[in-house]
């Protein structure tokens, strides 16, 4: 594997997030800040070209896994286009998307035949006017419309990303734990994570602990599943049931140890971790007429000075970072 992409801590980070857009047609309360999110010019977001470019040298160098991410990917226009070089690309086998479905039903037919292997969509609440008040738009019809066209394409699994948070939306867990009984879906629980201006507190989450506790009130011989060694989810299933439940506990044990994650913002910086808040363009030097070894050689330094671990849920809340719309999970 290659040393670039090797930490010193020997994590090998084979991975990939690709952020496609600062911009989003639902404006999630977590997520984007109500004011003063300054959205780059396109000018200066890596080009279809230059995504394509930056993925190849990853691949290139180990990485097989490719994620989209944005803002919402799927408002690209050139989103198709992108997916259909990816998969020219060898080695790499997984072309990902995690998305909000607003527009999933529509472009999936198109998003399959480029060669999408694999979506994730977000859904905080099954109940359609608390669907209004935290993405501040309607649409909750058209994502529930999308979770389903993707089953029904054969998508497998579809991962359905909930996250919790105290007042809101915790009293629907067991609503969205019943979401799996007929349906092959797996619903993931996500601790709330601070980012700027997503107005975090450690009273609104809802830990993972507390969250199992309440489901096997409901469900006592809740399932523990085995999963691979990098996934983000701790992976349950209701006996009987369709479908899995995973919890991605970021906050109250994080998973820093096994991370394989390196992380493209829509604006060209390597970003190495989630919580960090040390990053490198790679678009200027690319514009710059880089080579393939000076891309790599700025890669390698930034991927061998990624820390050990985030640095605890308190510090990271403190800590200057982007918002969430501008990194993509
Ligand atoms: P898979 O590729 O299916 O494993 O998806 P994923 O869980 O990595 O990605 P997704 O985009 O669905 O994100 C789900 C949640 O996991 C979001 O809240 C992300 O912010 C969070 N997440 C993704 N990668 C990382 C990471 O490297 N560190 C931490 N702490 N959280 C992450
Ligand atoms: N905490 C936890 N998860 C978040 N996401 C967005 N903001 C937060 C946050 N503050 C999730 C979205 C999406 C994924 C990429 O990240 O719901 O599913
Ligand atoms: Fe948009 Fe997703 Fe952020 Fe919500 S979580 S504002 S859907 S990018």
């Amino acid at each position: 594997f290659s040393a670039f992409l090797t930490d010193s801590f020997g994590r090998r980070h084979n991975y990939l997030r690709i952020s496609l857009t600062e911009k989003c047609n639902l404006r999630c309360q977590y997520c984007m800040p109500e004011k003063g999110v300054k959205l780059t010019p396109r000018s200066q977001l890596l080009s279809t070209s230059e995504v394509v470019t930056i993925a190849r040298l990853f691949v290139q160098e180990g990485v097989d896994k490719i994620r989209l991410t944005g803002g919402e990917p799927l408002i690209r226009p050139d989103l198709l286009d992108i997916i259909i070089e990816l998969r020219k690309l060898d080695g790499l086998k997984t072309i990902a998307v995690t998305t909000n479905g607003i527009n999933l039903a529509k472009l999936l037919p198109r998003l399959k035949e480029a060669g999408l292997d694999l979506i994730n969509i977000s859904l905080d609440t099954l109940a359609p006017a608390k669907f209004e008040f935290i993405t501040r738009r309607k649409g909750f019809h058209r994502v529930m419309e999308g979770i389903d066209r993707a089953v029904e394409l054969g998508y497998s699994p579809v991962k359905v990303n909930c996250v919790v948070m105290r007042g809101f939306n915790e009293d629907e867990l067991l609503d969205f734990v019943r979401l799996t009984e007929k349906k092959p879906l797996e619903v993931r629980f996500i601790e709330y994570m601070p980012f700027d201006g997503n107005k975090w507190n450690f009273k609104k989450m809802v830990s993972y602990q507390e969250m199992l506790d309440r489901i096997k009130q409901q469900w006592p011989n809740l399932e523990r599943l085995q999963t691979g060694h990098a996934n983000t989810a701790k992976m349950f299933k209701v006996p009987g049931f369709e479908g899995h439940l995973g919890f991605i506990s970021s906050m109250s044990d994080h998973f820093c140890g096994s991370c394989n994650r390196l992380r493209i913002t829509a604006d060209g910086n390597l970003k190495v971790c989630l919580f960090g808040n040390s990053e490198f363009s790679l678009r200027d030097i690319l514009r710059c007429g880089a080579s393939d070894e000076e891309l790599l050689q700025v890669i390698g330094a930034a991927v061998g000075r990624k820390k050990k671990e985030h640095a605890g849920m308190f510090s990271i809340s403190q800590m200057k970072n982007r918002p969430m719309i501008l990194i993509g999970g």
